[in-house]
C-alpha cells in the first residue's frame, strides 16, 4: 500500500462515518508561545476541544504534519523521525469510546487487514482520582479481543496531552500489532520497545483539562483524539523492517548512497548517517516550506532547530564523503515526491533551495573556524605536555562549532589527546538545564482561554487591519504568537516603520477600541470570505468552512477564535517595539495596558 493510498482511504473512510474532512494546519503554531512546532494533529484543534464551535462539525478527519524534536537523537534507529504525518479523527463532544474503539477496529481490520490474532491493545488502569478505564476494556472484550490481549498500563503509558504545559488531555487506549518474531524476554509485553508490538494507533479520550498547577479539571465536553502514524504504518503494511525502507524513503536514500564518495567501514554507523540525512533534510524541506510562517535557520526556537538539522546532516554527509550542496539535491527530490500532496513546498521551492545551500555554506566556514579554536588549544596543551581535553572546551567546539562530542575526540585521538567525557557531560547538562528553565517562561498557548490572551487575540486582529490601513494592501501576517503578557505579530512590508507610522497605528487600534465595537462570528466557505472582504490567508480547500470573525465596520478576518465580545474593555493599545524579524518582514510587540 503507498502512502497517498493510506491517506486516501483514511479520510474516506471516517468520512463514510460521519466525519468533516479538514486541512491540516502549519507546521508552525500560531498563536501558541510554547512549543515550536505542531506536535500532533490534536494540537491546532485545541480551542476546539475546549469548547469552542469547530466551522466543520462536531466530527473531524484530517492529516497532519507533525514535527517531534524530543527524540532527535534516537534518530538514525528503525523507527524515529523527526517529521511524520498524523492520521487523526475527533469528535469534539460528539461520539466517544465505544464508537471510537468500533471504528478504529474496523479500519484495522477490514481497511488495513490485520488480523485481529495480531491486534493487542493497552488501556489505562487508573491512578489518584481518575479511575481505571474499564469502559474500553468492556468494548474490546465486545470486539472478540481476549482479556490476555489487553493491558491495563499506568499513566505513564496510558495517558496522552496536553500538547504544551496544559489543556486537553485524558486516558488512551493503544493498538499495537504482534510482529513475527520472539518476545525479548518474559516480560516483553506492549509498549516494550524491542520491536515485537509495534504502535499503530492511539484513541485518546480526553475529557480532562490540565491546569497550570498540575491538577485536573474536566473538560466542558468528551472528546476523543486519535493519531496514527502514516510512515509507520506503511511500514507495517509492506512488511518493511524500518520506515528507510518504504517508498517514502527510498528515493532519497538512493540519492545519497548515489552522492556519497565512501563509506565508514563500520556499515551500522554508515546506514545511521544515511537515515539521518534523509530524515533530518526532509524535515529541513518542511520547516522552510511552511505555506504560513518563514522560518529561517537561526539561533533561537524553531529556526535553532532547523539550524540544528541542517548541520547535524551537514557532519553526517562528510562522513560519507558528501560533496557540499547535496541538500538542495535531496530537497529536489523530497519537493517532488510530495508536491501533490503538499503543493506548498513546490510554491516555495525557491526558499528552501536557497536557504539549504545557504546554510551548509555557513556551516562549512564554522566547521573551519572550530578546526582552527581546536588546533589552538591542542598547540598550548601540548606546549605545557597536557594531553587532556578539557569538557569545557568540548563543549563549547559543539555548542559555538556544532563539532559532536564524537567528533572532537576523532581529531584529538589523531594528536594524541584524550576528552574529558565527564567533563563534557556535565557542561551538557548544565546548557540542557538552562535552556529547559529559558522553554518554561512562556505561558499561555491554545489552551489558554484567560480574558487577557482572549483580548490580546482580538488585538491582533485589530493591528492586522490598522497596518493595512496605514501602511497599504501589501501587508500580510507572516506569523503571530499571543502570551498572557504580550502579542507578537510578524507581516511582510519592505522597510522600518516610521515613529509617525507606529503613531498612526496605535491610534488606528485605541480609537476602535474606544468605539467598542461588537464582534460577531459567522461560518463560510474561502470562497464566500473572499467575497464578503476578509482576510483569510487560507492554504486548505476552497469549500472547506471557516470561521469569520468581524469586528464593527472595521475587520473581517478568518480565524478560529476566541475573541473578545466588544471591544470595549480591552484596555489600551500600546506597541513596544517594531524590528526586522527577516528579510521584508517586520515584527511588532505590543500590549493592552489596563
Ligand atoms: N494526540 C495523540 C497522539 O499523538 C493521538 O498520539
Amino acid at each position: 500500500m503507498t502512502a497517498d493510498t493510506l491517506r486516501k482511504l483514511y479520510l474516506e473512510f471516517f468520512k463514510s462515518k460521519g466525519h468533516a474532512i479538514i486541512s491540516g494546519a502549519s507546521l508552525i503554531p500560531e498563536n501558541d508561545p510554547t512549543v515550536l512546532f505542531t506536535t500532533a494533529g490534536m494540537h491546532p484543534l485545541v480551542p476546539y476541544l475546549m469548547g469552542e464551535k469547530h466551522p466543520a462539525g462536531t466530527r473531524l478527519v484530517n492529516v497532519q504534519k507533525c514535527v517531534r524534536t524530543g527524540d532527535i537523537d534516537a534518530v538514525g534507529d528503525a523507527s524515529h523521525l523527526t517529521f511524520f504525518e498524523m492520521l487523526g479523527n475527533w469528535s469534539l463532544g460528539d461520539y466517544f469510546k465505544k464508537e471510537a474503539i468500533e471504528w478504529s477496529y474496523e479500519f484495522l481490520t477490514e481497511k488495513l487487514g490485520f488480523s485481529p490474532d495480531k491486534i493487542y491493545v493497552t488501556v489505562f488502569e487508573g491512578e489518584d482520582d481518575i479511575p481505571a478505564d474499564e469502559e474500553s476494556v468492556e468494548v474490546w472484550k465486545s470486539l472478540g479481543i481476549p482479556e490476555s490481549r489487553i493491558f491495563r498500563l499506568p499513566k505513564e503509558d496510558n495517558w496522552w496531552g496536553p500538547a504544551g504545559q496544559t489543556g486537553p488531555c485524558g486516558p488512551d487506549t493503544e493498538m499495537f500489532i504482534e510482529m513475527d518474531k520472539p518476545k525479548c524476554g518474559a516480560d516483553c509485553r506492549p509498549g516494550c520497545h524491542c520491536g515485537k508490538y509495534v504502535e499503530i494507533w492511539n484513541d485518546v479520550f480526553m475529557q480532562y483539562n490540565k491546569r497550570e498547577d498540575g491538577s485536573y479539571e474536566l473538560l466542558k465536553q468528551h472528546n476523543v483524539d486519535t493519531g496514527m502514524g502514516l510512515e509507520r504504518t506503511i511500514c507495517m503494511m509492506n512488511g518493511l523492517e524500518t520506515v528507510y525502507d518504504t517508498e517514502l524513503f527510498v528515493p532519497i536514500v538512493e540519492k545519497i548512497k548515489e552522492l556519497s564518495a565512501g563509506r565508514p567501514s563500520d556499515e551500522d554507523a554508515a546506514v545511521r548517517s544515511e537515515r539521518i540525512i534523509a530524515d533530518h533534510i526532509r524535515t529541513a524541506v518542511f520547516i522552510l516550506g511552511d505555506p504560513r510562517a518563514e522560518v529561517r535557520p537561526g539561533n533561537l526556537g524553531a529556526n535553532y532547530v532547523l539550524r540544528r538539522l541542517i548541520r547535524s546532516s551537514v557532519r553526517h554527509a562528510k562522513a560519507l564523503e558528501i560533496k557540499e550542496g547535496y541538500s538542495v539535491k535531496l530537497a529536489e527530490i523530497i519537493i517532488e515526491e510530495y508536491k501533490a500532496a503538499y503543493p506548498e513546498l513546490e510554491e516555495k521551492r525557491d526558499f528552501i533551495l536557497s536557504e539549504l545551500s545557504q546554510e551548509e555554506e555557513r556551516f562549512a566556514k564554522t566547521l573551519a573556524s572550530g578546526q582552527r579554536e581546536f588546533d589552538k588549544t591542542v598547540g598550548a596543551l601540548l606546549k605545557h605536555g597536557q594531553n587532556i581535553i578539557s569538557g569545557r572546551l568540548a563543549f563549547k567546539l559543539y555548542d559555538t562549532y556544532g563539532f559532536p562530542l564524537e567528533f572532537t575526540e576523532d581529531l584529538a585521538a589523531e594528536v594524541g589527546l584524550e576528552v574529558d567525557r565527564e567533563g563534557y557531560n556535565a557542561a551538557f547538562k548544565k546548557h540542557q538545564e538552562l535552556s529547559k528553565k529559558g522553554e518554561g517562561v512562556f505561558k499561555g498557548g491554545l489552551a489558554d482561554h484567560s480574558d487577557k490572551t482572549t483580548a490580546l487575540h482580538s488585538a491582533t486582529h485589530l493591528l492586522h487591519k490598522a497596518l493595512k490601513n496605514v501602511l497599504g494592501d501589501h501587508i500580510n501576517q507572516r506569523g503571530s504568537n499571543i502570551t498572557a503578557d504580550r502579542l507578537r505579530f510578524d507581516f511582510s512590508h519592505p522597510a522600518k516603520m516610521t515613529p509617525e507610522e507606529i503613531q498612526q497605528v496605535e491610534d488606528t487600534v485605541n480609537k476602535v477600541i474606544e468605539a467598542d465595537l461588537p464582534v460577531t462570528v459567522d461560518v463560510m466557505t474561502m470562497e464566500e470570505a473572499q467575497e464578503a472582504g476578509a482576510i483569510a490567508l487560507f492554504s486548505g480547500k476552497y469549500d472547506e468552512k471557516l470561521k469569520v470573525y468581524t469586528i464593527g465596520d472595521f475587520s473581517k478576518e478568518a480565524c478560529g477564535g476566541p475573541h473578545v465580545e466588544r471591544t470595549g474593555g480591552m484596555g489600551r493599545f500600546r506597541i513596544l517595539k517594531e524590528e526586522s524579524s527577516s528579510a521584508g518582514v517586520r515584527r511588532i510587540r505590543a500590549v493592552l495596558e489596563s
